[in-house]
């Protein structure tokens, strides 16, 4: 057996969960992308994900629970934290909050502190309900790749390091989730993502923009992240000089605007939710399709625009 493809039934789902229970891997769905996913509360299923992946052992891990009273056995729920669950939850927003003694050291990256999601997709929530388990769950790619949205891409990294792999079709939202970090006087958003930093403005104080401050307090923004195997350029939409320079190169295109003629393959998306939902199958999709190097069009800096630049710029490598 392992690392099988399986379709979400639910008698798939109580098979992951034994497995998961029994200190194994599954891959499962979420509404963002594929997790890589054990018992959150098993150091040595916990180091499991961090060998399978590649990832190094500073990078804590997101605890996936099924509801906010789960929350309150691993973390110590601040106010603002509490107001942002009830407003976002279930849904693409990752809280950082202090951890309480229980949870292993090795989830969160021996930091006192511990990030926790409640998912929206059915499956995910049916797999941890089933468990009664906190899911530890990073993306399912190899550490540095981009992240899965579909259960083949789960299958092409790490098919060999996992016992199962939970199929519930394309992921719906397609880039991972926000990270706000709710332990200061004011919110700092660690990662961009679905739940946008002018929803969060609504309900929650939040720290300035391009804090630098901010990539030392997330451990995940210090590495080289969804790096494609081409060269990656971006593109704002106006540099039309850039095309003459990389004429002979055969570049491939992604974008919401049409590109000059000359690509030797194009992805146009018909809006900036389908390009957060299809930019990293795209960015896999177009590195392998012969061509020399890969542009991407760089979207303005708000809401979900905002997750897909910071996606484009770390995957090209700035
Ligand atoms: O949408 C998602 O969040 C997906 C799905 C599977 O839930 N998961 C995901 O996990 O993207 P991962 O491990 O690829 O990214 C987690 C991010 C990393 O950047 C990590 O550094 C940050 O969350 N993080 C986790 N715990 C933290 C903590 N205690 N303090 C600061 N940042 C933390
Ligand atoms: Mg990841």
């Amino acid at each position: 057996m392992g690392g099988n493809i399986v379709k979400a039934t639910p008698e798939a789902i109580a098979e992951a969960a034994a497995i998961i229970k029994s200190g194994g891997l599954v891959a499962f769905p979420t509404e963002t992308v594929y997790g890589l996913g054990a018992n959150a509360l098993d150091s040595d299923a916990v180091e499991r994900i961090f060998r399978a992946k590649g990832r190094p052992q500073d990078n804590p891990l997101i605890l996936h629970v099924a509801n906010i009273r789960e929350a309150a056995k691993y973390a110590e729920i601040n106010p603002t934290a509490e107001v942002l669950m009830h407003q976002f939850w279930p849904g693409p927003l990752t809280l950082v909050m202090y951890a309480l003694e229980c949870v292993p050291e090795i989830t969160r990256g021996y930091l006192d502190t511990v990030a926790l999601r409640m998912p929206m997709n059915p499956v995910a929530l049916a797999l941890i309900r089933e468990t009664g388990l906190p899911l530890a769950a990073p993306s399912a790619n190899k550490s540095g790749r981009p992240s899965p949205t579909t259960a083949e891409v789960v299958a092409d990294d790490l098919r060999n390091a996992v016992d199962m792999i939970l199929d519930d079709g394309p992921t719906s939202i397609g880039l991972e989730s926000t990270v706000a970090d709710t332990t200061g006087d004011a919110v700092a958003i660690l990662r961009p993502g679905g739940i946008t930093r002018e929803m969060l403005a609504q309900i929650a104080d939040l720290c300035e923009e391009e804090d630098d401050r901010l990539a030392l307090r997330s451990p995940g923004t210090r590495y080289r992240h969804y790096a494609p195997a081409l060269p990656l350029l971006l593109w704002t939409g106006e540099d039309l000089e850039m095309f003459e320079r990389i004429a002979g190169m055969k570049w491939c295109y992604m974008g919401i605007q049409e590109p000059p003629a000359g690509s030797y393959r194009k992805i146009i998306f018909h809006s900036m939710e389908e390009y957060a939902r299809k930019l990293f199958l795209a960015l896999r999709e177009l590195e392998s399709c012969g061509g020399g190097v890969i542009v991407a069009e760089q979207p303005k800096d708000s809401g979900i625009g905002s997750a897909i630049r910071n996606r484009l710029s770390r995957a090209a490598g700035r």
